[in-house]
């Protein structure tokens, strides 16, 4: 197929998916998501936002340093030379390092943020990108806010900054404002009057707010546009980006009526849509497409019997084609180490001994109690044992009584900076008894605002996950934590909270 025919994914997740409010990631947490979008076939990842904060910063140069082969690192910049200076330099030892510089087109941008007019904004957008040009062959303009801008001066700049060495125009639908229709015309518009366009690619990046970003990334396509900038479970400011699986699918699905594709290895959308919800904490909504807990069940007689006649009366897609391979249970009580181990390599993890070791103990524990084992039960001890950063409180014991004729009682032993120290505590519920217990030990002023509680298989032995997301002092973080026992995961999610939060705080005196 004519490589015209490409559409190209550029991955924001780590970006612009990182700005969902509580969605921040660590530096190791990002590094493990870049090798699994690696392991998508994004084409590009957008790591950062390098001025923003030293976080970024190290997060783009570490992804940027570390990540091999074709892969493109992109780091975003304002159109100023500080900002592209230090895009450049997290940047500059990966492989294929791209910048990416933005600058907003709209009149009521212009006006109101920018103070800018035209003449100054065509001449700014000129002069970053011939800067970042000669760092980089790879660069990248965005006029934000595109689609409310005039679209002939839209024109205007890109013929002005193609000249000046961009080779990517992003045509961003900013504020998440245009309809199909309209935003598939705004890029043919472009396309028949741009002179140069044919020596840069065309990209959009859609956002959600009225719930068109996939169908408007789409009409782009169809329109001539070649990239389209996505995220993971469309994670992203506001009501998000354009869900890269569902861009994904719905090309690879329709494909009798579009010679377009994308390189993405399919069958890596379900774990990296898990991967992206444990990290980040936040819930994939059940009824999602492509990666919702109920995009592939089937409730009603009528379709249940159809799909066991013949799958394709009520699936347009196969659910291993995303990976999803659920009721496969992949290991029991009996399984050895070996068994775990290949099972884990499979599922794409490579432990050393020390961790296997630690991993099968959490296996052999939980199969003890839980008759059947699948590839999310693994997920959750990986998380637990493996990923975890190192840890200012860790859960030891934990001991609650409830009931309905009971005042709840929690009492909890926690190791905090290496020492054992314990508390009890009466609550409303079981969970607000632990929760106090745990604030009493730790200290914590911080605020719940967020918890949930999902099973992460099904029966009623499957492990309970729990989500909850906590500020403290403007600042906001998630936790994490699965167990059989749905209030020890409960006391797991929020002491992940509490070490987060810790991390962030310690990082945050390291830099200043
Ligand atoms: O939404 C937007 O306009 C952006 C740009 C920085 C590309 O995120
Ligand atoms: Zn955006």
């Amino acid at each position: 197929m004519a490589d015209k025919d490409k559409i190209y994914i550029f991955d924001t997740t780590l970006r612009d998916g990182e700005q969902s409010p509580g969605a921040s990631m660590n530096l190791q947490e990002k590094f493990r998501l870049a090798r699994q979008l690696v392991k998508l076939r994004v084409d590009v990842i957008e790591a950062g936002f390098p001025v923003a904060s030293k976080g970024d910063f190290d997060c783009v140069r570490n992804i940027a340093d570390n990540l091999h082969g074709e892969i493109q690192v992109a780091g975003l910049a304002r159109c100023n030379k500080k900002d592209i200076d230090v895009a450049w330099e997290a940047l500059k030892n990966g492989d294929n390092p791209r910048i990416h510089t933005f600058l907003a087109t709209s009149d009521i941008h212009l006006k109101h943020k920018l103070r800018m007019d035209r003449n100054q904004v065509l001449g700014l957008a000129v002069e970053s990108v011939r800067y970042a040009a000669s760092l980089t062959p790879n660069v990248e303009f965005s006029a934000e806010d595109a689609s409310r801008s005039d679209l002939d001066f839209v024109c205007k700049v890109f013929t002005a900054v193609i000249a000046a060495g961009a080779t990517t125009l992003n045509f961003p639908d900013t504020t998440g404002y245009a309809l199909p229709d309209e935003f598939g015309r705004q890029i043919a518009y472009l396309m028949a009057n741009i002179p140069n366009i044919d020596q840069a690619v065309l990209s959009v990046h859609c956002h959600n707010d009225l719930g068109l970003a996939v169908a408007n990334s789409l009409a782009a396509v169809n329109a001539g546009a070649r990239q389209v900038e996505c995220t993971v479970n469309g994670l992203g400011e506001r009501a998000g980006n354009t869900a890269m699986e569902e861009l994904v699918m719905a090309i690879r699905t329709r494909g009798d009526l579009s010679p377009v594709r994308t390189d993405i290895d399919t069958c890596h959308i379900y774990p990296t849509s898990r991967q992206v919800s444990n990290i980040t904490g936040m819930p994939v909504q059940p009824n999602k497409a492509i990666v919702g807990a109920n995009a592939f069940a089937h409730e009603s007689g009528i379709h249940q019997d159809g799909v066991l006649k013949e799958r394709t009366t009520y699936e347009i897609m196969n659910p291993e084609d995303i990976g999803l391979h659920k009721g496969n249970i992949v290991l029991g009580k009996h399984s050895g180490r070996h068994a775990l181990k290949d099972r884990l390599v499979s599922m794409g993890y490579k432990l050393n001994d020390d961790e296997l070791n630690r991993v099968f103990d959490r296996f052999k524990a939980l199969a003890d109690v839980k008759k059947e084992m699948f590839d999310e039960d693994l997920e959750a001890i990986m998380l637990d044992e493996v990923f975890r950063i190192t840890e200012a409180y860790e859960l030891v014991t934990l001991g609650v009584m409830s009931g309905s004729r009971v005042m709840p009682t929690a009492g909890i032993r926690l190791k905090v900076n290496g020492e054992e120290v314990e508390a009890s505590s009466l609550g409303i519920g079981p969970i607000d008894a632990v929760f106090r217990a745990i604030a009493q030990l730790t200290g914590t002023r911080s605020k719940l605002l967020f918890f949930s509680v999902n099973s992460i298989t099904g029966g009623t032995d499957a492990q309970g996950e729990v989500m909850v997301r906590v500020e403290d002092n403007g600042r906001v973080v998630v936790g994490q934590g699965a167990d059989p026992d749905i209030i020890t995961a409960a006391a797991k999610s929020y002491l992940n909270a509490l070490n987060r939060l810790a991390y962030l705080k310690n990082a945050e005196n390291n830099s200043s």
